[in-house]
This record gives C-alpha cells, sequence and structure tokens, in this order.
C-alpha cells in the first residue's frame, strides 16, 4: 500500500480519478487522497474543503509537510460555496453519510457539467444516495465495492446528463454493475439484506405494524434475494 494511503478504500477512490485533471476533494480532512495525486504526479492541481476549520488545518499541515502547498489549494466552507471548479476536473466526495453527499451536490451547480466527474464514497445510506442521483440528472459512470477493515464500501463514479435514468431497485440497493460471481459484490449484497431484514423484524415487531411497508420491504428482499442467489 502506498504510504499516502491508508487502505484499499482510498485506494479504489484514487485509482478512480483521471489522470490529469483537477481534482477537487470535499471534505477532505487528512487530504491523503489529493496528496497522493498530486506526489505520484498523476493530477497536477488539487483542491482541498473542508466544513470543519480544525479538519482542513490537518490538511493543510499534511501538504505542507510534503511540500505540495503550491499545488494544492485549500478552502474552508460547505460544500463548493465559494469555490470556482475547473470546466475539467474530478471531484471526490468521500467518507461521509449518503444523505449529506447528496445535499452537497444538491448545492452545487457547477457540477452539470459533463467534464466534471464525481467520485463517491458513502459511509451510510447508499441507496438514497443512487435514487439521488438518477432522480437528478446524474449517470452513473461505474460502482465498485471494495473491503477495507472488515468493511464494505461502495466507490460510484457519475456525471451529470441531464437525463433522468429509470430507477430499478435491485441497482438502488445493490448498486450498479452487481456482479453475484463477485466475492465482494456477494458480501455487500448479504450486508444490505441482513440490514433490510432487520428492519422488517422491527416493523413486524411493532404495535402499530404499518403493513403497506411491510409488504414493501418484504419484496425487497425477496428480489434482492433473487438476485444474490441467481
Ligand atoms: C470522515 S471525514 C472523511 C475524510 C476523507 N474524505 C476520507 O474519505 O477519508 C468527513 C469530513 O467531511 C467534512 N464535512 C462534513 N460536512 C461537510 C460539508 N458540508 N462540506 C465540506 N466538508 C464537510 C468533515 O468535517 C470531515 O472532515
Amino acid at each position: 500500500m502506498n504510504s499516502f494511503l491508508r487502505d484499499d478504500r482510498m485506494k479504489m477512490i484514487a485509482d478512480s480519478v483521471r489522470k490529469n485533471v483537477t481534482v477537487c476533494d470535499v471534505g477532505s480532512d487528512h487530504a491523503l487522497i489529493p496528496i497522493y495525486l498530486v506526489a505520484s504526479g498523476k493530477n497536477e492541481k488539487a483542491i482541498i474543503t473542508d466544513i470543519s476549520r480544525d479538519s482542513l488545518e490537518k490538511g493543510i499541515r499534511n501538504v505542507k509537510k510534503e511540500g505540495l502547498s503550491d499545488f494544492i489549494d485549500a478552502y474552508c466552507t460547505d460544500g463548493f460555496q465559494g469555490i470556482v471548479l475547473p470546466d475539467k476536473c474530478d471531484v471526490i466526495i468521500a467518507g461521509m453519510g449518503g444523505e449529506l453527499i447528496a445535499d452537497i451536490i444538491g448545492a452545487g451547480r457547477q457540477l452539470k457539467n459533463r467534464d466534471v466527474r464525481l467520485i463517491l464514497q458513502p459511509m451510510t445510506k447508499p441507496e438514497y444516495l443512487r435514487e439521488f442521483l438518477l432522480r437528478n440528472g446524474f449517470s452513473i459512470v461505474k460502482e465498485d465495492k471494495v473491503t477495507a477493515s472488515g468493511k464494505i464500501y461502495c466507490v460510484i463514479v457519475c456525471k451529470y446528463t441531464g437525463e433522468t435514468g429509470k430507477v430499478d431497485p435491485k441497482e438502488i440497493y445493490l448498486g450498479f454493475g452487481f456482479d453475484r460471481n463477485n466475492e465482494t459484490h456477494k458480501n455487500y449484497a448479504k450486508k444490505i439484506i441482513s440490514v433490510l431484514s432487520l428492519k422488517r423484524d422491527g416493523i413486524v415487531r411493532s404495535v402499530s405494524a404499518d403493513k403497506e411497508r411491510l409488504a414493501d420491504i418484504e419484496n425487497l428482499l425477496d428480489l434482492l434475494s433473487k438476485e444474490l442467489d441467481g
């Protein structure tokens, strides 16, 4: 593992960035991914942002330590507020909840540009994020899953096309390009099914069980289990 990239999650995010484009890492915190990209020569310039001054200072210290201050600009801001993105760039939004990532994208008008690609790694509610993207004109270019420190993460690459795709619950929950022959994809699907099963059990146990919601979750579980088992 490269010394800047702490695990395979960070490596998959860094590998998803196109060569020779400016990288904007929103919620960068330690700034290790842009530092790796610039230090390795894959990308010449980067922008790091964080809403927390303390987190951003941590990133700036790391950037200085590597002598990269001339190549990485830092901003303390919410999402993209006050940032001017170049016409062609790759934006990373990683390590936050799916709903927060969707809110940040929703507020970023500059993202409505086919030459801006988004690399997204939600920690929670990936299904919410996928549905948000499809309903708001973002097309998913690719998605993959990765295991790091015993957890499975998804990394979604997308761009704005203005087309609103069809919302297929299998893709919304299992992700795009689900492959039942891939062990990591299979484990991801099992985790999603187990979370939904717990939700279903909670509804069954509740005094005023919502029958419609219960039927929806059972149908979804049936659909996902069939997709997993083939
Ligand atoms: C868990 S860290 C993730 C760090 C890094 N992106 C990664 O994936 O390893 C999440 C960071 O997002 C920042 N953050 C949360 N909401 C934000 C927002 N609206 N705009 C910018 N940064 C935000 C937090 O302050 C925190 O530093």
